[in-house]
């Protein structure tokens, strides 16, 4: 277990959702997570994103109370108040990228706030470095990783209201062998605040290999924010169909776990079809 970013609480609920942790990864998965990834806009630079392109090499489960995150889905403030649980599930061809002597950085950052670029950055809700852990052996890759020094304990998400749906992924790093925490962020305690994840990541070296990211709003969003909360939202149809099975998708498949907050339901169809033909959809769902 992840001591520190496992909740006693929580044990049961993840055992009982055991299931929806997968074994291992396929590259259509792992493509599929990239895609989202950018439709989500979230390796944009210049305040709109984190500035840096994820190349997947393994499934990040992140299980909260209410289940496994799904990429692109929104959640209330009241599901993500507690620190979640998190599963790490390479592909065969990428488990060696996983082993023993591999030491990981993960990190939990709010993107900004859509249409309206956050000028102070991103924003870290979570970062510990070191974190060890390798693929398992036999037909189930997953691992947890473990023993991690947390630099920023979990902040729980919680935008003010009216700042539209904000973008929270958490990232998964490889640290290089030389890796070297920053001095100004090296110390268990440091206080979450508004940062910049690609100076972090170019300053260190490090190797972003999986990502899991969802949305939380608080409150009617402004007028600005309503023509990027589209391109945020798609992504949702395009996981909500592959969970799914369906070809097209459907509004009902894709009504968020909150239960209201979204009603963009036309973009996400189109960004979805387009997707959906980027990918070979089809050939990506049934894993
Ligand atoms: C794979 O292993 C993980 C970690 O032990 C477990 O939680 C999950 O249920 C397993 N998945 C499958 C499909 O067996
Ligand atoms: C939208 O969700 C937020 C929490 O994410 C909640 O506080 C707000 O009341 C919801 N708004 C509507 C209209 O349901
Ligand atoms: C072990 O993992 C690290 C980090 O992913 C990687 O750089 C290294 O090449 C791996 N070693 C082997 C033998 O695959
Ligand atoms: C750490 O220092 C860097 C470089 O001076 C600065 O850009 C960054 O904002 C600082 N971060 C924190 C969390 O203080």
């Amino acid at each position: 277990m992840l001591a520190r970013l496992s909740l006693v609480a929580l044990a049961a609920a993840a055992s009982s959702l055991a299931q929806e942790i997968p074994a291992t990864a396929s590259p259509e998965q792992l493509a599929l997570v990239n895609a989202q990834y950018q439709n989500s806009g979230l390796n944009d630079g210049g305040n709109a994103g984190f500035g840096i392109e994820l190349n997947s090499a393994a499934l990040l489960s992140i299980v909260y109370g209410f289940g496994v995150v799904e990429n692109g889905q929104t959640y209330s403030v009241d599901q993500v108040a507690e620190a979640p649980d998190v599963y790490v599930t390479p592909a065969s061809d990428t488990a060696a990228e996983f082993n023993s002597s591999a030491a990981y950085t993960l990190m939990l950052a709010d993107a900004s706030s859509l249409g309206d670029p956050d000028t102070r950055g991103n924003y870290r809700h979570f970062l510990g470095n070191g974190f060890t852990g390798a693929a398992a052996s036999g037909s189930n890759l997953t691992f947890q990783p473990e023993n991690g020094e947390v630099i920023t304990s979990y902040a729980a998400p919680g935008p003010i209201a009216g700042t539209g749906p904000h973008r929270y992924a958490w990232l998964m790093f490889t640290q290089p062998g030389d890796f070297a925490a920053p001095a100004n962020l090296s110390s268990p305690g440091t206080a979450a605040a508004p940062w910049y994840v690609s100076s972090y990541v170019q300053e260190t070296g490090l190797q972003l290999v999986a990502a899991s990211f969802f949305t939380v709003q608080n409150g009617e969003p402004t007028g600005s924010v309503a023509s990027t909360q589209a391109v945020n939202t798609a992504t949702l149809s395009v996981s909500s169909a592959a969970s799914s099975t369906s070809s097209g998708a459907s509004a009902s498949a894709s009504a968020p776990a909150s239960g209201g907050n979204d009603s963009s339901a036309a973009p996400k169809s189109i960004v979805a079809s387009v997707a959906a033909g980027l990918l070979g959809l089809g050939a990506a769902l049934m894993a």
